[in-house]
C-alpha cells in the first residue's frame, strides 16, 4: 500500500522519525492542557469549604515546620478499607484552600484528613505532649514544646494576603480582623468578639485549647487539626454528576 510505503521512509530516517514523534506527543499535549485554560474551574465546588481562619492558618504552618506530613497523610482514598477506617473519602474541594496541599505520599500514622472533632481538645494537647501517655504503643514523637510558644498574631494578616496571593478568597475585612480574630479563637471568654469571629469562618472551634493565658502554638496546631475534614456536611453532600 502507498500509505505504508511513506511509512518506511520515516522508520528508516531518524531524524525523520523523531520529528514526528514530537509532532504527535506535541498534539496530544496541547489536547489535553489547552481546555484547562478555558475551563473556568477544574474543582467541583462544595457547599461548607472555606478558608481557614486565621489560627487555624497559623497551626496549619506549625504542622508544616514540624513535618506532620513525613508520617501523616490528609487524603482518605475511595476504597472500602480506607472509607471504613476513616470516613468520606477526600473531596478535591476540601484541600482547594490548601496552598501547598498535605495529601502526603505515607502513612507511619493514620491518615488525618477528617480528625476533626474525633478527640476531644485535652486529648489532642495530651496526645501532642507525650503521645505515649494516650497510645502506649505509639512511635510518634512528643512536641510539648509547642506550649512554650507564644504566638501574637501580628503578622497573621500578611500570611493570609500570601495566602490570597496564590487565590484563597479572603476578603479585605478578614484580613482587617486578622490579629482580632486570631486572638478570640484561643481566647473566646476574652474581651473579643467570637460572634464575628465565627460570621467570618463558620465553624470555626472556639477555645482555649491548652489551658493556658494567652494563645500558644499549641492552640494553633490543635484549632488547625479540630477543623480537618470537618467542613463539608456528608449527611446531606450528594455529589454533583452534571460536571
Ligand atoms: C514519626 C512519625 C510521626 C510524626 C512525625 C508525627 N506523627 Fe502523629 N502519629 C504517628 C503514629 C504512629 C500515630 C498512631 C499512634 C498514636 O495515636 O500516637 C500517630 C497519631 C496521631 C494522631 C491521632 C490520629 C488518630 O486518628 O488516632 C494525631 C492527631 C497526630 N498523630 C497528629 C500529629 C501531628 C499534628 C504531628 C506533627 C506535629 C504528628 N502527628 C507527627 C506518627 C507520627
Amino acid at each position: 500500500m502507498a500509505f505504508l510505503d511513506h511509512h518506511k521512509h520515516l522508520e528508516r530516517n531518524a531524524t525523520l522519525l523523531l520529528g514526528g514523534s514530537l509532532l504527535v506527543v506535541l498534539i496530544g499535549g496541547i489536547v489535553e492542557i489547552a481546555p484547562l485554560f478555558y475551563l473556568e474551574n477544574t474543582i467541583e465546588e462544595v457547599e461548607g469549604v472555606r478558608p481557614y481562619s486565621p489560627l487555624e492558618l497559623a497551626g496549619r504552618d506549625i504542622y508544616i515546620r514540624e513535618g506532620c506530613y513525613t508520617c501523616h497523610s490528609q487524603m482518605i482514598r475511595p476504597m472500602r478499607d480506607e472509607v471504613e477506617r476513616y470516613g468520606h473519602y477526600s473531596l478535591a474541594a476540601e484541600s482547594m484552600y490548601d496552598h501547598p496541599h498535605q495529601w502526603g505520599s505515607k502513612r507511619t500514622g493514620p491518615d488525618l484528613a477528617r480528625v476533626g472533632g474525633r478527640y476531644s481538645d485535652a486529648w489532642h494537647v495530651q496526645h501532642l505532649t507525650d503521645p505515649q501517655s494516650v497510645v502506649p504503643e505509639s512511635i510518634m514523637p512528643p512536641y510539648a514544646h509547642l506550649m512554650e510558644t507564644r504566638l501574637d498574631g501580628e503578622h497573621v494578616g500578611e500570611l493570609m494576603e500570601t495566602h490570597r496571593f496564590v487565590g484563597v478568597p479572603y476578603s479585605d475585612e478578614q484580613i482587617a480582623a486578622a490579629q482580632a480574630d486570631f486572638l478570640v479563637q484561643a481566647d473566646p471568654l476574652g474581651d473579643g468578639d467570637v460572634g464575628a469571629m465565627t460570621d467570618r469562618y463558620p465553624g470555626a472551634a472556639a477555645a482555649n485549647f491548652d489551658g493556658l493565658a494567652g494563645v500558644s502554638e499549641m492552640d494553633a496546631l490543635v484549632a488547625y487539626l479540630q477543623v480537618m475534614g470537618t467542613m463539608v456536611d456528608f449527611s446531606t453532600f450528594t455529589p454533583d454528576a452534571s460536571r
